[in-house]
């Protein structure tokens, strides 16, 4: 299960996003938000990230004007390393070696077709582990507390 929010800026990318997914076969839970009225993006932020982060959801994807203010938002929930993505070379990456678990992107940023394409891109790629599983260990302790150098 994907989990998949916005805000007013990115509703009518969500649900040519959740179509795509449809299309490949995967479910997505829609947590808003819906229509024209302002929504602020911490909100969606906040309950795709918790759903990743308490296991309810495998991944999560977040939409706004840019993709900036969901992403940093979503990073604020423990466990949650969501990346805010314009192009497919960064989101591959980020699974392989940020094993990124939220994709965040703009809808006044990329048209849907080639979000399509970054979404596609994130899907299809999995962590690589190997040398990069200290580093994102690191993330964590930073996230924790426990980081030191
Ligand atoms: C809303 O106008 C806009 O600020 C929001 O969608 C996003 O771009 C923030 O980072």
């Amino acid at each position: 299960m994907i989990a998949i929010g916005c805000d007013h800026a990115a509703t009518a990318l969500k649900e040519d996003l959740k179509d795509h997914l449809r299309q490949r076969g995967l479910e997505c839970l829609d947590f808003g938000a819906s229509g024209e009225a302002a929504a602020d993006y911490p909100v969606a932020a906040f309950k795709v990230a918790t759903a990743v982060a308490q296991g309810h959801c495998a991944l999560g994807i977040l939409l706004c004007g840019t993709g900036v203010g969901i992403s940093m938002a979503a990073n604020k929930v423990r466990g949650i390393r969501a990346v805010c993505c314009s192009e497919p070379f960064s989101a591959k990456l980020s699974r392989e070696h940020n094993n990124s678990n939220v994709l965040c992107m703009g809808a006044r940023v990329v048209g849907a077709a080639f979000a399509k394409m970054i979404l596609d891109a994130w899907l299809d790629a999995s962590f690589a582990g190997g040398r990069h599983c200290a580093r994102v260990e690191m993330i964590a302790a930073i996230e924790d507390g426990s980081f030191s150098c």
